[in-house]
Formats: structure tokens, sequence, C-alpha cells
């Protein structure tokens, strides 16, 4: 067996009506802090009730869209001015990501290209950042378990992270009842990206025992409960299947990396707007084909085709079923889920010879159980077209 590290949130709070305890996190930090909320304010008022009946202070910063470098600097430096000694994010992945990133570079300031992969120096952080805690209100990205934020650098047409095992939140607040009112449409694309998430660090080439349980228990949750909460908003066991699901999605990316969906996920999502999801979910059942036929043409010494099988019968909940089965699986889910084509995303083909260049070059490529090589992205992206 080969040796592995697993880190996580410091406490994760789980349940319908755990945010009614989130000021509990901070009762030893004294002072003021700030409440980042995605582009829905009114999500976070649970939040700002359990912070009022704990008489907290604090300031808030509306985020929209997915962050930006220079936004969360700004707002970065803002909470240094205003004396903010903790950090609360209440919202989507987008929202959760950019109060991450405000709490970190709040304690390193500076130039943030210093810290930034890719794009930056990747240097380490200097000191550690400001208490984080999580609240998420859809079932996605995870981003309550991660130990980076994503961050758009709209000069370089390229989504970047910020890095730091300093970066894993103090406490995760995960209250399926907050995820309850999400749209249809949203539930669909931030599910999907919490099923890739289970899938690839499951199948890829840094596995272990560890996250291995968390991806099998999160697979068998999204496969009998996505189509529920698509259907019927209202579900609240459901919900709560999706959200202990994503969670668990957070946790296994964050100790064993992902795999070539997110590795064209995350540059496409830097050229262009389409959400995250939306893209994860559109590129899975191709890249599940080509990493099959890649492993099955050039050699599997990891036997990683009996882990796609595995993934196939919790996903069918069939036990014979094999891996085409879970490809059709996964086929007609995103069709009944409503999720487009790339072509139908407004993706154009004359973007590809960037875009592969781009995906065999991301951390997440890394993770994937074979190399695709270009033919093999080029291939998988005109099936996905
Ligand atoms: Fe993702």
């Amino acid at each position: 067996m080969n040796p592995f590290e697993f880190a996580t949130a410091t406490r994760i709070r789980f349940g319908p009506g755990s945010v009614t305890r989130l000021a509990e996190e901070i009762s030893e930090i004294p002072g003021p802090g700030l409440l980042v909320t995605g582009r829905d304010p009114s999500r976070a008022e649970s939040v700002r009730q359990a912070l009022r009946r704990a008489g907290r202070t604090w300031s808030e910063w509306r985020n929209h869209g997915e962050p930006t470098v220079a936004a969360v600097l700004g707002d970065s430096e803002e909470a240094r001015l205003s004396g903010a000694r903790w950090v609360v994010a209440c919202g989507g992945g987008a929202a959760i990501d950019a109060g991450k990133a405000v709490s970190a570079l709040a304690t390193n300031d500076g130039d943030p290209f210093d810290f930034l992969e890719v794009v930056g120096r990747g240097l380490p952080l200097r000191a550690r950042p400001l208490p984080f805690i999580a609240v998420p209100t859809t079932a996605g990205t995870g981003a309550e378990a991660t130990r980076n934020a994503v961050l758009g650098s709209p000069v370089h047409r390229v989504k970047v992270s910020l890095r730091s095992p300093w970066m894993l939140p103090a406490a995760a607040i995960v209250d399926p009842s907050l995820s309850l009112s999400l749209p249809a449409a949203v539930t669909a694309s931030t599910g999907l990206d919490a099923l890739t998430q289970l899938l690839e660090p499951f199948v890829g080439s840094r596995s272990n025992p560890l996250t291995d349980s968390l991806c099998r228990e999160g697979l068998s949750r999204i496969a009998r409960s996505l189509g529920r909460v698509f259907d019927d908003p209202e579900d609240t066991e459901a919900r709560s299947e999706m959200a202990l699901a994503a969670l668990f999605s957070g946790m296994a990316l964050a100790n064993s990396g992902l795999g070539a969906v997110h590795g064209i996920a995350g540059p496409l999502g830097g050229m262009s707007d389409i959400p995250h999801g939306t893209l994860c979910a559109a590129l899975l059942a191709p890249v599940w084909m080509a990493n099959c036929e890649a492993l099955i043409r050039d050699g599997d010494p990891d036997n990683r085709l009996f882990r796609y099988r595995e993934a196939a019968r919790l996903l069918t909940g069939n036990p014979g079923a094999d891996i085409s089965d879970g490809e059709r699986w996964l086929t007609e889910t995103i069709i009944r889920l409503g999720i487009p084509k790339l072509r139908e995303l407004g993706v154009h083909k004359d973007s590809f010879e960037e875009l592969v260049s781009k995906a065999e070059a991301s951390s997440s490529m890394k993770g994937n159980p074979v190399r695709l090589g270009r033919s093999g992205i080029r291939d998988l992206l005109d099936s996905a077209w």
C-alpha cells in the first residue's frame, strides 16, 4: 500500500439547522469580521441571524460571479483596513473561494501574483490567513473542504489557484436547508460537478484508501439523489444527501487530486463565462470513454479499469454493470438534467488548440489515470462538441 496524507477543515458541522451554531466557531476570536456573500445576499440571512444573536459585528462584501484576482485583492485591502479578525463566506463555490482568498491575502499583503500558480510565482504564503468559515448554499464544489481558491485572471484568460495548506477552512458548516430553494439548473450543474469530483479522485493516479471510502459513499448518494432534487427542489432528504456528497467530493479532491475533466474545464472556464459545473458535466462522459479506451489500449498497470467498473456499479445501482453501462448512465443523466453540448454552450472549435495546450499543462491533468496526449484530448473535445 502506498503512503498517503489526509487533511481537511478543522471542524465540520453537518445537518439541517447547523448554521445556527456558526458563532461558536469564532467565540474565541474577539473583534469584527467580514461576511462574503454570493450574487443573492439574502441567502446569507441565517448567517447574519447567528452572528447577531452572538453580538458580533461585521462588514459585508457581495461577490459577483466567479472571483477575480483584482476583486479579492481590493477586498482583502478593505478587510485589513477595517480590522477584520475573521471571515465567513456564505454562498456557492465562487463566494466561498472569494472568502477563502480574501482571508489569505488580508494577512499576506503585496503582490498577489507572488502566491498564484501558473501565472504567478507560486510562492508559499508568508503568514497564516484570517480564520475562515465556509457556509455553502449549493451542493457542488466542495470548496468548504479544500485548500485552494480558484480565481480568474482575465488578462491571462485563465483561472488559477491560490493554494496553501493554511487555507483549509477553520470550520465548514454544511446546512442542507440552505440549498432548498436552489433553481433546478444550478442544482444540476453543481451536482454534476460534485459527481465529477468523486469520480476523478477515485479512478485517478493519486487515490488512497481514505478518499476511496468517501468517493464510494458520495457516488452512491449522488446516484440516488441527483434526479430527485432536480425534480423536487424541496426534497429535504435528497438535498441532505447531495450536500454530504459535495462535502465528500471536496475532501477527496483536496487529498487525491482530479483528472482530465477538471484539467479541461479549468482552462475552458477561464476562456469563457460558462459555469464550471456545466463544463464538467458536458465533458464527463467523453472523458470516461477516452480514459477507458486509453487504459485498454496502452495498458493498465494500476488496475484503474476495475475502479471504473466499480464506479459504474455505484452509479447505476446494478451489481452487474460494466464500463459501457456507466458511460450510458452518465450520458442519459446529463441529457435528462438538460446539460448542453459544448457547441450549444458557444464553445468554438478554433479555440481547441489553445485549450489543449492549457489542459495539458494544468495541475488537474496530472491526476488523470492515463496520459491522453494532445490527440486524445482533441478527440474527446470533438465528441463533447
Ligand atoms: Fe469542480
